[in-house]
């Protein structure tokens, strides 16, 4: 298995662009099962959860060819052609849990979809109550099988419009709204759903239902109406930028006491982040920003913008807990955490969304860090100091974290398992690199004395 072999202390600096988000382009490319014509994808990242879910539509008839842009971005054209096939097995749900978001797509269009129930996951219990809750009040008949979901639309074939309300305990899901999305889109009459999450990449998947000729209003607010249509056809969409590599990179900078610039940054939707940052010390400044362009600039502006990152000679602590969009995203906790490790005095990290995903505190208290944890709460008293030293990344966003805390900690830290983080980020080591980090990719079995890594990967996180 591969792992990080970083030398911190290394200030980083230069420019990076910022790649399409994963995870809008997962439920983007299920979206691809509702039509048999062409839908294509620009700025899809080549990440391994992207592999994975193109070896799942591939299983369920959506072939794909993938073609490069003048920037070296990713174009990803897909073609339903053979809709035989409604099984999303147990091998390839496993490895992504994200694999759920072609039960809308199959129910909607084939009126009848088998998908394996998504087991455990590194970051908690993670159900998926509310897509089911969602489908049957469209109508669908929902059953358990040997582990799958079976769903059947109607006797008619067809889903039919409803009032939906998708809040769960720990707030509304944003998977599980896109899905009841897809569904309703093809629905007879008319959906309303109630506490939608508001997440941009529903918005993404949204807007590209509607260039399919769906008919989607209130995307990214808690109130979503769809009015069914009886086909959707092709269409020709750009994926947005990743606000969670967005985040990462920022902390990196700010961690590594750097300064860099990021192209195609989705600053309109990292204001939480961005507060927090500032609150601590980071500087997060649009370039090209005047006051006419801040009084008239457009969101796609701000969904691509270029951002310019420092920070102050110490950083100052904070209070931070995680929420739905747009409040600060539970997906960059771990990498915020790994910052305030190094700020001057005491933090305080709650998270509500998945409240047991703390799995990088240990392994950032064997790099010195001062964490003390009390339910879904992290106390982190700042040290002037990380010491390096081996760790295991155990999820993507873990991962992510432990990296950074590599970048800033004094000596050699070796990250293990670092196949979570390739599902997340594409070729994080090369960017790095480029920025300045000493960080080098290896394989775990030629590290001197460390215990093997290899044995019991663990299950998926996003
Ligand atoms: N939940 C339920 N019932 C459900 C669905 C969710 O109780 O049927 C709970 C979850 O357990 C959690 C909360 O509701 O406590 C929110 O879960 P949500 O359904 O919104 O998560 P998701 O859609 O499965 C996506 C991202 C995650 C990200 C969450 C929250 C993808 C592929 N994954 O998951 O991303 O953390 O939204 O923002 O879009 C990651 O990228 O590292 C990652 C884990």
């Amino acid at each position: 298995m591969d792992a990080f072999v970083i030398r911190g202390g290394r200030k980083l600096s230069g420019r990076l662009t910022i790649n399409g988000s994963k995870n809008a382009s997962l439920p983007l490319m299920a979206a691809a099962l509702m039509t048999h014509q062409p839908v294509t994808l620009r700025g899809v990242p080549r990440l391994a959860d992207i592999a994975n879910m193109r070896r799942l539509l591939a299983e369920l008839g959506c072939s794909d060819s993938e073609t490069t842009d003048a920037d070296g971005r990713s174009i990803l054209t897909l073609r339903t052609a053979d809709d035989s096939n409604s099984h999303a097995r147990y091998d390839i749900v496993r490895t992504m849990r994200a694999s759920i978001c072609v039960l809308g797509p199959l129910l909607a269009r084939r009126g009848h979809a088998r998908v394996s129930m998504p087991g455990g996951c590194s970051i908690g219990d993670r159900p998926v109550d509310l897509h089911l809750r969602g489908m049957e009040a469209l109508g669908a008949d929902i059953t358990l099988e040997s582990g799958d979901i079976i769903a059947r639309a109607p006797a008619t074939g067809r889903l039919r419009g409803a009032r939906i309300f998708l809040g769960g305990p720990f707030g509304p899901t944003v998977l599980g709204t896109s899905n009841v999305m897809c569904a309703a889109s093809l629905a007879d009459g008319v959906t309303i759903i109630e506490s939608a999450a508001c997440e941009p990449e529903v918005v993404d998947v949204a807007n590209l239902l509607n260039a399919m000729g769906a008919r989607i209003r209130g995307a990214g607010t808690p109130r979503i109406v769809i009015e069914g249509v009886k086909e959707l056809h092709g269409a020709d969409h750009e994926v947005i930028p990743d606000r969670i590599e967005a985040g990462t990179y920022m902390m990196a900078a700010a961690i590594t006491n750097g300064r860099l610039v990021l192209d195609n940054c989705p600053i309109d939707c990292l204001l939480a982040a961005v507060d927090r940052l500032e609150h601590m010390g980071v500087h997060i400044k649009v370039l090209g920003d005047t006051a006419a362009t801040i009084a008239n600039g457009s969101v796609k502006d701000r969904m691509h913008a270029t951002v310019e990152v420092s920070r102050d000679r110490t950083l100052r602590p904070v209070q931070v807990t995680t929420q739905p969009h747009p409040g600060f995203p539970t997906d960059l906790q771990a990498q915020l955490m790994a910052l305030l490790c190094v700020a001057q005095g005491n933090s305080v990290v709650t998270e509500t969304i998945y409240t047991q995903r703390f799995l990088h505190v240990a392994e950032l208290s064997r790099m010195g860090a001062q964490l003390f944890r009390q339910g879904s709460t992290v106390v982190v008293s700042g040290v002037p100091e990380l010491v390096g030293a081996p760790v295991m990344a155990s999820d993507l966003r873990a991962s992510a974290s432990l990296v950074l805390a590599g970048l800033a900690a004094k000596g050699t830290t070796t990250v293990l398992r670092v196949y979570h983080l390739d599902r997340g980020y594409e070729k994080m080591e090369v960017s790095l690199k480029a920025l300045g980090a000493d960080i080098e990719r290896v394989d775990d079995r030629e590290l001197p004395g460390l215990p093997l890594a290899t044995a019991g990967a663990a299950s998926d996180a996003a």
